[in-house]
């Protein structure tokens, strides 16, 4: 049987170069191996937009048509969103029942994004089971590969452990997913930080080329170099990060005519620049038709729901059995 691959994305807002190379890449090159579920997970928005849930349902649709124009095939990948699939809540909950607190209060991404979002009040339920819900999201399905960047692991791993647990007490049932973590997971934003739209360092996959190149000559280089015959060092600089995403094949090249002045870092900033925008043109355009096309949209999330509820509905069934609820 083909193995399931599934992930998730949280419609919070536009997409951007981390993204795209962090998670949505990998899982786009792959889509052809697996069984694929890829889908929106406005419910995991909520936990942290709830005082203020007015976008997500118009940031779920733009991502959709995002994902669709990068080339996720709708005729390969179940694409739903997370609120349509009503036994996801309904596992959370079961999974509830056997989750030790402990294993919520010591996962490093509670505490980090309780200190990173501060301005935020996430003193909720909601938001302490948040790993509990992924779990759900996962193992619905009974995914074996999830593509996430790095940041994610902590939450794959309480995924496993709630796996473990369930087959230990009630026979096994559930696959221990496994992560696929791409190559540049992180990728830098302009100002040389993990590329965030929080942190404002963010380029956009919407955004033109002239903004594109603007962005990209606010980069940091190598502040030794002052002149252009100067020899650079290509491991300090922000701009040779993006060369090492988009022209690995001839990164010693490039490398060396840093290294030996021949080339000036506007000239590199400016070359980067446009091979960054030229890869978008395919994606902008076909993006510009989609946007012309939403009943389409709703329609592909409409059969994508339909049918992963029908898996998901399976599961439950079994799970309300083994644990004495049917
Ligand atoms: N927590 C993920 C994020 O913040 C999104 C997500 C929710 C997810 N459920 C998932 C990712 C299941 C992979 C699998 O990016």
């Amino acid at each position: 049987m083909q193995k399931k691959m599934l992930t998730g994305f949280r419609p919070t807002g536009k997409l951007h170069l981390g993204h795209l190379h962090g998670n949505i890449k990998n899982m786009i090159e792959n889509q052809s191996k697996y069984e694929n579920f890829f889908f929106l997970v406005d419910w995991h928005a909520l936990s942290t937009e709830y005082q203020d849930p007015k976008n997500i349902k118009n940031n779920l649709i733009d991502c959709v048509i995002d994902l669709i124009a990068l080339g996720v095939d709708p005729g390969r990948t179940h694409l739903y969103r997370q609120s349509d699939i009503a036994a996801i809540p309904e596992l959370t909950l079961y999974f509830s029942m056997i989750t030790p607190l402990s294993w919520l209060e010591r996962c490093p991404t509670y505490k980090e994004q309780m200190r990173e979002l501060g301005a935020k009040d996430l003193s909720t339920l909601g938001f302490f089971s948040y790993p509990v819900l992924m779990a759900a999201d996962i193992l619905i399905v009974n995914a074996d590969i999830i593509p996430v960047g790095e940041d994610q692991l902590p939450h794959l791993e309480i995924t496993r452990e709630i796996a473990r647990r369930f087959n230990y007490l009630y026979g096994d049932y559930f696959t221990e997913p496994q992560e696929l973590l791409s190559k540049s997971t992180r990728v830098p934003g302009i100002d040389g930080r993990k590329m965030s739209k929080s942190y404002g360092n963010a380029i956009f996959l919407s955004d033109e080329s002239g903004i594109i190149k603007e962005k990209v000559r606010q980069m940091i280089t190598d502040p030794e170099r002052i002149r252009k015959t100067d020899p650079g060092h290509p491991e300090v600089c922000n701009v040779f990060s993006f060369y090492k995403i988009y022209k690995f094949g001839t990164i010693k090249e490039i490398e060396n005519r840093c290294k030996e002045g021949e080339v000036g870092c506007i000239g590199c900033k400016d070359e980067i620049a446009s091979i960054i925008s030229d890869s978008l043109e395919d994606f902008r355009q076909k993006r510009a038709k989609l946007e012309k096309n939403k009943s389409l949209i709703h329609d592909i999330l409409e059969s994508g729901s339909k049918k992963v509820s029908e898996i998901a509905k399976e599961t439950i069934n079994i799970v309300r059995t083994r644990m004495g609820i049917d």
